[in-house]
């Protein structure tokens, strides 16, 4: 018979309400924690250990380039990758490296600056023009995350610049300009992708509101234990992503773990779960996760094209060129904010949320 290796400490009951309540006065997030010296995970950071295996053989994620004059075979690309694997990477796509390395260094500096600046940001008022804390499903996930992240909204209307942390406003701002910039280069190709016209997904606004994460994931004493981020789908329509060179980053692809690496200058591009949707399950909103690493801190900014929790009336639903008595409608309509605000409601709980909206 085969044996189980057991991978995670066995835990016992304990009060986990209080120890992240604890944990979240802090206000200091994991950074504190590695502050102060911790050498083993609290508990409240364990994980069941993963039953999926990490692929042995290498695996090239496509790198597009933005820059090629053959418009059609870079459609045929972003097609390919966002119907197989739902994530590419993308190089010459116009912001310039010392925007993305002053846009690392700015989170950095956010992360690590005096601590009792940095707490006057810490909340989980969601309506707050910057909002940072460690894990915004603190209290709603199986397991928190060795992570710490701020977030703002900054289109289509952007915070006063005076709400954002000096350390990092100018750069945040800028950053932000610049993806929205190609947002809508990235929109174009894949409504082309999809057959429609280059304006379709522009039309339906997708492009439009822009949700900014920094991520800040410190080195980890026991990176076997913990996650970084659990599995999860990204709710929004479409997710730029810049990190760092320490990566981390993983996709499941044939139920197989498959790394990200972080190639200097190239962003990564993936279809969310509101584009899986609209696009009738066309594009694939794929599971992925970031693992825990004894080496760090590492950084990375997800740029979401979607208007996350700001209230909205407009309604989603696949769009009806990609819809047929062959393939009808797989999905019921929706707004923005209450997939988003359902998605909060779930956390990161390793079950894919598109489910929810499925007919
Ligand atoms: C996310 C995410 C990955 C990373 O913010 O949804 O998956 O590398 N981030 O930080
Ligand atoms: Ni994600």
């Amino acid at each position: 018979m085969a044996t189980t290796k057991i991978t995670a400490p066995i835990i016992p009951p304990y009060d986990r309400v209080t120890e992240l309540e604890a944990f979240d006065e802090t206000k200091s997030g994991v950074q504190g924690l590695v502050e102060a010296g911790v050498q083993q995970v609290p508990r409240i950071f364990i994980n069941q250990p993963e039953t999926i295996p990490k692929s042995s053989t290498p695996f090239d994620l496509p790198v597009i380039d933005l820059a090629s004059t053959d418009r059609a075979s870079t459609v045929d690309n972003i097609r390919s990758a966002s119907e197989n694997l739902g994530f590419f990477q993308i190089a010459n796509h116009g912001i310039p490296v010392t925007i993305m390395h002053e846009m690392l260094q700015g989170v950095r500096r956010f992360n690590e600056q005096d601590v009792e600046i940095k707490k006057r940001f810490y909340t989980r008022d969601n309506s707050r023009a910057f909002v940072y804390n460690s894990n915004f499903d603190l209290y709603a996930s199986p397991a928190a995350n060795w992570r710490d992240t701020f977030y703002s909204f900054m289109a289509p209307s952007p915070p006063p610049a005076e709400e954002l942390p000096e350390v990092c406003r100018d750069i945040q701002i800028e950053f932000s300009n610049y993806v929205l910039k190609l947002g809508g280069l990235l929109f174009e190709l894949i409504s082309e992708a999809l057959g429609l016209k280059r304006n379709h997904l522009g039309d339906m606004e997708c492009d439009k509101a822009l949700t900014f994460v920094g991520h800040y994931y410190p080195a980890c004493p026991q990176p076997d234990v913990t996650m970084g981020a659990t599995k999860h789908t990204d709710d929004g329509f479409l997710t730029v992503l810049l990190q760092d060179e320490v990566g981390g980053l993983q996709i499941l692809h044939q139920n197989q773990w498959i790394d990200v690496p972080p190639v200097p200058g190239a962003l990564v591009v993936n279809i969310g779960d509101l584009l899986q949707m609209i696009s009738n399950d066309k594009l694939k909103s794929v599971e992925h996760r970031v693992v825990a690493n004894e080496k760090g801190p590492r950084v990375s900014v997800a740029c979401f094209f979607s208007s996350s929790l700001v209230a909205s009336t407009k309604v989603y639903g696949p769009i009806k060129e990609l819809v047929s008595d062959e393939n009808p409608a797989r999905y019921r309509e929706t707004t923005v904010h209450d997939y988003v605000q359902y998605s909060f409601s779930k956390g990161l709980d390793g079950v894919p949320r598109l489910f929810h909206l499925k007919l």
